[in-house]
C-alpha cells in the first residue's frame, strides 16, 4: 500500500510516500481502508523533534493519529464492528496511508458527513477533556484562548451549549467566526487581558488554552489563581503550576466518538470546512498546518 514515512526529524521534507505492506490487526483492532486522515499539530510536533523528551518513537514514524474511512478486516476479539462499516476514530498509528490499523473508532452515523468525522476525534476528545478539568458550570465565564482554532471552536461550542458564558480570543479577522460560534470575541496578541477585562471586569471563572501562545501568567492573574486554568498547548505550565492535560489512550474512547458525533449531527457543534489534499502531498499538508491563518483541518484525501 501507499503510506507516508520519515526516517528522521526535520522540516516537512522528511515525509516520503513509501509503498510498504499493510498492517495487520491485533486482536480488538480493526483494518481501516482510510478515505480521509486529518492533519494535526501534533503530528507537525512529532516529525520537527520538538517532542522528542516526551514521545519516543522509533524510525521509520508512520504519522497519523486520525481517520475516516471503511473497514477492511477484522481482528479477534472484535464483534461490533464488520467488514465494509463506515468508520472514524483513532488510528493506532500510521494515518497517513491507504489502510490503518485502529483499536477506537466507531460507525459513521449516516448524517455526519465525511469531512466532519474526520476532523473530530482529536480536537473534540481535547475540547471535552480541557472542559471537564476546568468542571465549569452554567452561568460562570471562561474565556478560551485560540478560539477560532480546531480546539477551540469545539471547546466555545460545547461549553456554549452547556450555558457557559465564553470570551474567545482569535485574529482580527476571524472575531465574527467567534462570534458565530457563541463567545464574545477579543483579539489576541498585544494588550489582550486589557482587552479582556472590558467584558469582564472581574475576572473570568476559569481559562482553557489550546493556544500556547505564553497566555498563562495573564490568565493565572484573570483568574486569580492556578485551579482554574488548563492548557493543551504551553509547556510553561510545568513552572507555572497549570495543568498541562496531554490526554493519552485512556482517553480516546467510543462513548467521546459518539459523544462528538452527536453533538455534530444535532448541530450543536459545526466544524470549519476542511481543505483537501492527496496523500502524497503530505509535507505540503504540514506546511500549510504550520502556517496556520486558516479555519477547518487539513485532510489527505486516500
Ligand atoms: N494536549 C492535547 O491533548 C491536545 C490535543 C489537540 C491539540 N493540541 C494542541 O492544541 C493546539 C491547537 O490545536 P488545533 O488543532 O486547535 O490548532 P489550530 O486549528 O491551528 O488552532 C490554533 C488557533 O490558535 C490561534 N492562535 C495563534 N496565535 C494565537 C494567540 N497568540 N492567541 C490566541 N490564539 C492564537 C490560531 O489563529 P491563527 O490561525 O490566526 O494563527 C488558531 O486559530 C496545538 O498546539 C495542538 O498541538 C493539544
Amino acid at each position: 500500500m501507499r503510506a507516508i514515512r520519515y526516517e528522521t526529524y526535520g522540516g516537512p521534507e522528511v515525509l516520503q510516500l513509501v509503498e510498504v505492506a499493510a498492517p495487520i490487526p491485533k486482536p480488538g483492532e480493526v483494518l481501516v481502508a482510510v478515505r480521509f486522515a486529518a492533519v494535526n499539530p501534533f503530528d507537525l510536533k512529532l516529525r520537527s523533534g520538538a517532542m522528542r523528551e516526551v514521545v519516543k518513537v522509533s524510525f521509520p514514524v508512520a504519522p497519523g493519529s486520525e481517520i475516516a474511512g471503511a473497514v477492511s478486516a477484522v481482528g479477534s476479539e472484535v464483534t461490533a464492528l464488520a467488514v465494509g462499516d463506515e468508520v472514524f476514530g483513532w488510528a493506532t498509528g500510521g494515518g497517513y496511508a491507504e489502510s490503518a490499523t485502529a483499536a477506537t473508532v466507531i460507525q459513521k452515523p449516516a448524517g455526519l458527513g465525511w469531512d466532519v468525522a474526520a476532523s473530530l476525534p482529536v480536537a473534540g476528545e481535547a475540547a471535552l477533556r480541557g472542559l471537564r478539568l476546568l468542571d465549569l458550570s452554567a452561568g460562570e465565564t471562561l474565556l478560551v484562548h485560540g478560539a477560532a482554532g480546531a480546539v477551540g471552536s469545539l471547546a466555545v461550542q460545547l461549553a456554549v451549549s452547556r450555558g457557559v458564558t465564553v470570551i474567545g480570543t482569535s485574529s482580527e479577522k476571524d472575531a465574527e467566526t467567534v462570534r458565530e460560534l457563541g463567545a464574545h470575541p477579543v483579539r489576541y496578541g498585544a494588550g489582550v487581558f486589557e482587552r479582556v477585562r472590558e467584558l469582564a471586569p472581574d475576572g473570568v471563572d476559569a481559562v482553557l488554552d489550546t493556544a500556547g501562545a505564553g497566555d498563562l501568567p495573564g490568565s493565572i492573574e484573570l483568574v486569580g489563581g492556578t485551579r482554574r486554568v488548563v492548557t493543551l498547548a504551553d509547556p510553561a505550565a510545568y513552572e507555572l503550576g497549570v495543568t498541562f492535560s496531554s490526554g493519552g489512550r485512556k482517553d480516546q474512547t467510543t462513548d467521546v466518538l459518539q459523544q462528538l458525533a452527536d453533538a455534530a449531527i444535532t448541530g450543536a457543534v459545526v466544524v470549519a470546512p476542511a481543505r483537501h489534499l492527496p496523500l502524497a502531498e503530505a509535507a505540503e499538508a504540514h506546511r500549510l498546518v504550520a502556517a496556520g491563518g486558516h479555519r477547518g483541518k487539513v485532510l489527505l484525501d486516500l
